[in-house]
């Protein structure tokens, strides 16, 4: 076991908000690990990124845009950084943030605790501009019109970020989930393609939106529709459920908040693919929810996304998980005869 993984181990004694802070102080000065994944195979463009590898850190991770370039170097493919709203926020009250370890799961209501815009720009107007980070967008929870600090994300980061996510889905900010219904998205999406349309000049980049695993009959169609009208790249599939599987063992499983990792890794994966019928190759597809293992990314290229990320693994995995995911899937396209990850996607 490398030091690495020892230090994540220990990481366990402490709670999870105060070794995850202390995972970022650690990662800002340097202390990270370095893996450099050579594996071709698993190289891919997704809407016109280029990315070294398929494999990507969700959002939530580096909520300030701290240490983007040290995870590009510990070895994923692509980093997003977020959620970032305009103006700073506390987030709700802790606890907030909870390992369920028999279910190699995690629940959290942190609420889009953030520094804001202001302090996300800075750090990534200072980074050198090597590896594909995207920035997370959403809205205060105070926000008058919602809609505004979406466009206003847009705008203040343009030309900082190398992707947009525009993140509708998380389940701890009250009434945020309610953007994805048919008339308030259309109304965000035009809002935020008029702005683009004004800002593309100055180099375009793709906008992807999340969407959450809890959705009902008939909206999976209609946010496709939607997205694909408004000329958004992609979709990513999906942010942490409010469901909770009766199969959780842990005392912590009925804290309120999204849950995520293993128990949320079938029913993200059934949900994209849903995602996959209705979009028919008009927009770019990637999967999250509970990718831990070379085989459950697997799976979710095989259900029609192009790429993957994952959060909650890392609790659990430590940060050697990435290199093990990597030759995982590369050795299981080579098995099943692929000479490029994006081969698989769809191929069920
Ligand atoms: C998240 N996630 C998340 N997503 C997002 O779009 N904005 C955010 O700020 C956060 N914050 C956040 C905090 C914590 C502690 C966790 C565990 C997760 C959701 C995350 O990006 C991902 O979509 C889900 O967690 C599912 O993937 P995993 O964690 O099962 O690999």
């Amino acid at each position: 076991m490398s030091l690495h993984d020892l230090a994540a181990r220990a990481m366990h004694l402490l709670d999870p908000e105060e070794a995850h802070g202390l995972a970022i102080k650690g990662l800002k000065a340097g202390l990270g690990p370095r893996n450099h994944i050579d594996l071709p195979i698993l190289a891919t463009t997704v809407a016109g990124l280029k990315l070294p590898n398929c494999i990507g850190l969700a959002a939530g991770f580096d909520k300030n845009a701290e240490v983007p370039d040290a995870m590009l170097a510990a070895g994923f493919g692509f980093v997003e950084a977020g959620t970032v709203t305009p103006m700073p926020q506390e987030g709700n009250p802790r606890p907030r943030l909870f390992r369920l370890t028999e279910d190699r799961a995690v629940i959290n209501r942190m609420g889009f605790n953030n520094e804001g815009l202001g302090a996300f720009a800075s750090r990534l107007s200072h980074r050198r501009r090597d590896g594909v980070v995207g920035a997370n967008i959403g809205a205060n929870k105070d926000a008058e019109d919602r809609v505004a600090d979406y466009v206003n994300g847009l705008s203040h980061l343009w030309g900082l970020a190398d992707y947009f996510t525009v993140n509708i889905s998380s389940p701890n900010t009250p009434g945020l989930r309610a953007l994805q219904t048919k008339a308030a998205l259309q109304d965000l999406l035009g809002r935020l393609a008029e702005r683009r349309e004004a800002l593309a000049p100055e180099g375009d980049v793709p906008v992807f939106l999340k969407v959450a695993p809890d959705l009902e009959d008939g909206e999976v169609e209609a946010i496709v529709e939607a997205a694909v009208d408004s000329g958004l790249d992609g979709i990513i599939v999906s942010n942490t459920t409010i469901a909770r599987p009766s199969s959780l063992k842990s005392s912590k499983a009925s804290e309120t908040g999204g849950l995520s990792g293993a128990p949320l890794t079938e029913r993200s994966t059934a949900v994209l693919g849903q995602f996959f019928q209705a979009a028919d190759g008009r927009i770019a597809l990637i999967g999250a929810g509970g990718v831990a293992t070379g085989a459950d990314a697997y799976a979710k290229i095989r259900a029609g996304s192009q790429a993957v990320q994952l959060y909650s693994a890392l609790v659990y995995g430590g940060p050697g998980l990435v290199v093990r995911i990597a030759n995982d899937l590369a050795a299981r396209l080579k098995a099943d005869g692929f000479t490029s990850v994006a081969q698989a996607v769809g191929a069920r």
